[in-house]
This record gives C-alpha cells, structure tokens and sequence, in this order.
C-alpha cells in the first residue's frame, strides 16, 4: 500500500467582492501614479510595481470590504488546515498591497518569510496577463527528474501548478511555498493586491 502525506493546500475561490472591484481598479491606478510607479527592485523582473514597501493599504478604509473577504476566506482556509478558533481569531493582515504588471513583466521565485499564509487578490487581469505558479517545495525533490508514463499524471505527482489570473479571483498559501509569476502576456496592465497574514503576539 502506497498514501500520499504531507501536502501543500491552495485555497481558490472565484468571484469575491466583484461589486467593489471597480473601485479598486481606479484607486490602485491613483495611488501608482502618485507612487510614481517605483518598484521593488530584488524581487520584479523588468518592472512590475507594486506598493510593498511604500503603501500599506490595510488601513487604507477604501479597501476594508476586501479585507473582510479576506479575514473570512483566510478564516475558512485555516480551519480546514486543522488550527483552532482561538489560533484562528488570532490572525491578522500584517501588510497587505498592490501590484501592477506591464506587458512582459513577470516576477521571480519567493516565498514570504515570517508570515503563516499569503495571498493574491486580482483586480484586472486577461487570462494571459501572468499565471500564479506554485512549486513543490520539499527540499531535494528537483534532484530526481524521471522520465514519466505520457499523460496527465494524478495531482499528488505534480512539481508545479499555474493558476490563472481570474478578475475577483483570490488565491492563498502557506507562505512557505515556493511561487513566481508568469510574464504578462497581454497588452494590457495586470492589477493585483497581495497580502500576508500573522499571528497575534509573533511580530
Ligand atoms: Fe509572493
């Protein structure tokens, strides 16, 4: 008998807070330009700008709608995840903040260092304009590449997934997780709010 243990969950779900997403859209292009597009320049591949280090919008009260959304799917994930009530209420937005993706920019692989789960939230996107790629992450696994049977394999066997950039789509991960972002694709500005959450007394 074989079973599959340790496996790494991403929570997908599709259409939340469509009815603010508007209103997004048009603050995050105010606030980039008046942020005058700077990036940060470690991570991002010719140029996606995003406000991580410049602008927090967790209390910024434009976004409180989706930061409820976000408390309650984080809320959802978490327990499914096996954490208690008392663990969970304990949680928090440690920073949260957008990103803007030009035509060919992409973002290379991290992870999110200090933070329990972290996530994406899109607020304008084509459905070329940058998938999410998440990478197995256990240390050691790429130092074994077979050649596999032809075919889809089941997904515990799979090294990657690449998740699309859906408008209202909101993807989280334990922030271990190995990600990057695919080049944009499209001829248009990909928008995007990430975010990390913490827990209480763990700063
Ligand atoms: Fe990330």
């Amino acid at each position: 008998m074989i079973e599959s243990w340790f496996s790494s969950p991403i929570y997908v779900e599709d259409n939340v807070d469509k009815e603010n997403i508007k209103t997004y859209k048009k603050h995050i292009k105010k606030y980039a330009l008046q942020t005058n597009f700077l990036s940060n320049s470690i991570q991002n591949r010719e140029g996606i700008h995003t406000s991580h280090e410049l602008m927090d919008l967790v209390e910024d009260p434009i976004f409180t709608p989706l930061k409820t959304h976000i408390l309650k799917h984080n809320k959802i994930f978490l327990s499914a995840l096996g954490y208690d009530e008392k663990t969970i209420a304990g949680m928090k937005i440690s920073n949260m903040w957008f990103n803007v993706s030009h035509t060919n920019t992409s973002l290379l692989k991290h992870l999110h260092p200090g933070s329990i789960t972290s996530g994406v939230y899109y607020v304008k996107s084509q459905p070329n304009s940058g998938k999410l790629v998440c990478n197995d992450p256990r240390p050691g696994i790429q130092t074994n590449m077979p050649t596999r049977v032809k075919g889809q394999p089941p997904k515990h066997l799979w090294r990657e997934i690449h998740l699309d950039p859906k408008e209202g789509r909101i993807l989280m991960f334990p922030s271990w997780l190995w990600h990057c972002v695919e080049p944009n694709e499209s001829n248009d500005i990909r928008i995007s709010v990430s975010f990390n959450f913490i827990q209480n007394g763990f700063q």
